[in-house]
């Protein structure tokens, strides 16, 4: 059964590491994220963008195949649902389709209106027990066609929509979708500390999670930082097995065509990533 992320961000927050949001993008990706989670006991979160969501066919078929997935694989490790920079039309959809989490991206809209549209969603996932997450500060670099300029977040502003009742709070701290450029001056951790105080005990979200050294990731979840979201990292490296199998010829080697073979090295590079960050996250062994 789906759960909301608000439980698994709480205790992560409380112990001092955090769960790992994995976009999917089809069956594949999916599996690999919930055998990894499962095998090292680990809660997860599956990030859904507007993007990944029309190509999987909708919100429903998603809702369809995780939970089909969940029972079939025999998942028992808590697994959150969650829209991934959603306009406020998807998160209503989301929260319709039977997602257990959803993000609302307001921070396009000048504050007082992120500040309203926020507070609705809230009312509406709040009767279905599904978590919300808000953003303050835009995220730089493109995810999806979500473009954001990368401006660090307002503490008043992040105080202001902690107090919502918004489950989990993103914040802008020079984090970029996408890779970071060679120039990277690195995460603002003074900005981090003032909003983590400010907004204490709000689990804080950091996007952005592919490229960050692990020393700089650490640091963030010593200052409040719980839930941590990779995309790209999961589609370098399911693209390289994948370049690597074909390069070598393995497709033109018997039933090397066969789509599943195509495929099972990505899974498998997917699936190393994905323990690669639930170690450096400290969320190994942390399901129950
Ligand atoms: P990356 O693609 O940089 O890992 O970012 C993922 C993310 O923040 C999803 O919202």
């Amino acid at each position: 059964m789906l759960v909301s992320a608000k439980e698994m961000l709480t205790k992560a927050k409380a112990g001092k590491y955090a769960v790992g949001q994995f976009n999917i993008n089809n069956l594949e990706w999916t599996k690999a994220i919930l055998q990894t989670a499962q095998e090292l006991n680990s809660p997860v979160i599956l990030g859904v963008s507007e993007g990944a969501g029309k190509y999987m066919c909708g919100y429903t078929t998603i809702v369809g195949m995780v939970n089909g997935m969940i029972k079939e694989m025999g998942i028992t490790v808590p697994v959150a649902l969650h829209l991934d920079h959603g306009s406020y039309e998807h998160a209503l959809k989301c929260i319709d389709a039977g997602f257990s989490s959803v993000m609302f991206d307001g921070s396009k809209y000048p504050i007082d209106e992120n500040i309203e549209k926020t507070k609705e969603i809230i009312k509406i996932a709040a009767e279905k027990g599904i978590s919300v997450e808000a953003e303050v500060g835009a995220i730089g670099g493109e995810e999806d066609g979500v473009v954001g300029g990368g401006e660090v977040a307002d503490v008043e502003e992040c105080k202001m929509i902690a107090s919502l009742g918004v489950d989990i709070l993103a914040a802008g701290i020079g984090n970029i979708h996408g890779k970071y450029p060679a120039n990277w001056p690195g995460l603002r951790f003074d900005v981090l500390e003032e909003i983590g105080k400010a907004t204490d005990p709000m689990p804080l979200v950091l996007h952005g999670g592919t490229g960050i050294p692990a020393d700089m990731i650490k640091k963030a979840i010593s200052l409040g930082v719980s839930k941590i979201n990779v995309n790209t990292e999961c589609q370098l490296s399911f693209s390289a097995a994948v370049r690597k199998y074909i390069e070598e010829g393995k497709d033109l080697e018997g039933k090397g065509f066969d789509p599943r073979k195509v495929l099972a090295p990505g899974v498998e590079a997917i699936k190393a990533t994905v323990k690669e960050k639930m170690e450096l996250f400290g969320s190994v062994g942390k399901a129950n």
